[in-house]
C-alpha cells in the first residue's frame, strides 16, 4: 500500500505525520513544489520512527510525480492558506490552477487512486478535481465535514464540561464560514440529545463558534490551522485503506441526494475501500433542508467562478 500527500505545508505534513504514525501504508510519499521542503520533512518524520514506533517509509519529493506512482490514495493539500480576515473563498484564484495541475499529474502515475481534497475553497476544489479528472464520483472526496464536526464537538464539550469523545455531532453543508450547518438537533452526549442539556441560545452560540472555528484559529496564528485538519485527513484515509465503512460527513458529488445535483457538498457518507460508498440520508427537517439549499447556492456561485478563470 502506498499513499501520497501532495503539499508539504503545515496541513500536508501533519496529515502525513498522522498517516505514518497510524501505519496506514508501507510507503508514504510527501510531495511539494518548493525545493527540498518535502525531502526535509520526510526525513524529519523518518527520524521519529524509533520514538513513535512506526514502520511506514516516508519519502520526500520536489515535484517529481514519478515517485508517487501506484498510490492507492492521494491527499491534495496544495495551495495557499488563508490569512487573518480572509475567507476560504478568496483563495480560489490561486488554488484552482494548482489543484487542477496536481490532479492531472497524480492521475498520470496513479490512475486508480482515490483522491482526497483538502485545499480551499474545499467544496469548489473537490468539484474541480471531479470535473478535471473525469474519475468515477466515488473516488473524489473532499475533507471538511470531519474537521468541522470535530470543532463542533470541541465547542460542545467546552459548554457541557464533558469529554469530546463522549459526543456525537455532525456538520454538513459547505466548508465555509457561512455555509456549514452544525446539526444541533442530532448532537448527543452518549445518546442523550444535547438539547436536553443546553439552551437554544447556547446551542446557537456553539453553532456560530463552530462555523468560524477555522477563522478563529487563523486570527490567533496569522495562518490557518493544521493539527485538526491534518488529523481529519488521516482518519478519512484510514477508513479507506482499512475499509472501515465509517460514516463521516464528506464533500461528495450529489445527484439528487439531499435535493441537490451537479455540486459537491458535505453529507454523511460511508467511507471504505472504494472511496465514498454510500450517502446516508439523515432526513433533514424543513429548516435544515432550507439551510442546506442556501449552502448549496453559495457553493454553486463559487463553482461558477471556475469558468471565469483560465485553467
Ligand atoms: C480550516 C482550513 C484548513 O478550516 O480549512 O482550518
Amino acid at each position: 500500500m502506498k499513499i501520497t500527500v501532495v503539499g508539504a505545508g503545515a496541513v500536508g505534513a501533519t496529515c502525513a505525520d498522522n498517516i505514518a504514525r497510524r501505519e496506514l501504508a508501507e510507503e508514504l510519499v510527501l510531495l511539494d513544489i518548493k525545493e527540498g521542503i518535502a525531502e526535509g520533512k520526510a526525513m524529519d518524520m523518518m527520524q521519529t520512527m524509533t520514538m513513535n514506533g512506526f514502520d511506514t517509509k516516508v519519502i520526500g519529493s520536489t515535484n517529481d510525480y514519478s515517485k508517487t506512482a501506484g498510490s492507492s490514495v492521494v491527499v491534495i493539500t496544495s495551495g495557499i492558506p488563508r490569512k487573518p480576515g480572509m475567507t476560504r473563498e478568496e483563495l480560489i484564484g490561486t488554488n484552482a490552477s494548482i489543484v487542477k495541475g496536481v490532479t492531472e499529474n497524480i492521475l498520470k502515475y496513479s490512475p486508480d487512486a482515490i483522491i482526497v481534497v483538502i485545499s480551499n475553497p474545499m467544496d469548489t476544489m473537490t468539484y474541480l478535481a471531479l470535473k478535471a479528472s473525469g474519475l468515477p464520483k466515488n473516488r473524489i472526496i473532499g475533507m471538511g465535514g470531519i474537521l468541522d464536526s470535530a470543532r463542533f464537538k470541541y465547542y460542545l464539550s467546552q459548554s457541557l464540561n464533558c469529554s469530546a469523545n463522549d459526543l456525537q455531532g455532525v456538520v454538513i453543508g459547505g466548508h465555509g464560514d457561512t455555509t456549514m450547518i452544525p446539526l444541533t438537533r442530532l448532537a448527543t452526549l452518549n445518546s442523550l440529545p444535547v438539547s436536553n442539556l443546553l439552551s437554544a441560545e447556547q446551542l446557537s452560540q456553539i453553532s456560530a463558534d463552530t462555523m468560524v472555528g477555522g477563522a478563529t484559529l487563523t486570527k490567533f496564528m496569522g495562518t490557518s490551522a493544521w493539527y485538526a485538519p491534518g488529523a481529519a485527513g488521516a482518519i478519512l484515509v484510514e477508513s479507506i485503506v482499512r475499509d472501515e465503512k465509517k460514516v463521516f460527513p464528506c464533500c461528495v458529488s450529489l445527484e439528487g441526494e439531499y435535493g441537490q445535483s451537479d455540486i459537491c457538498l458535505g453529507v454523511p457518507v460511508v467511507i471504505g475501500k472504494n472511496g465514498w460508498e454510500k450517502i446516508v440520508d439523515y432526513k433533514l427537517t424543513a429548516d435544515e433542508q432550507a439551510a442546506f439549499n442556501k449552502s448549496a447556492d453559495a457553493v454553486r456561485n463559487m463553482n461558477e467562478v471556475l469558468s471565469t478563470l483560465s485553467l
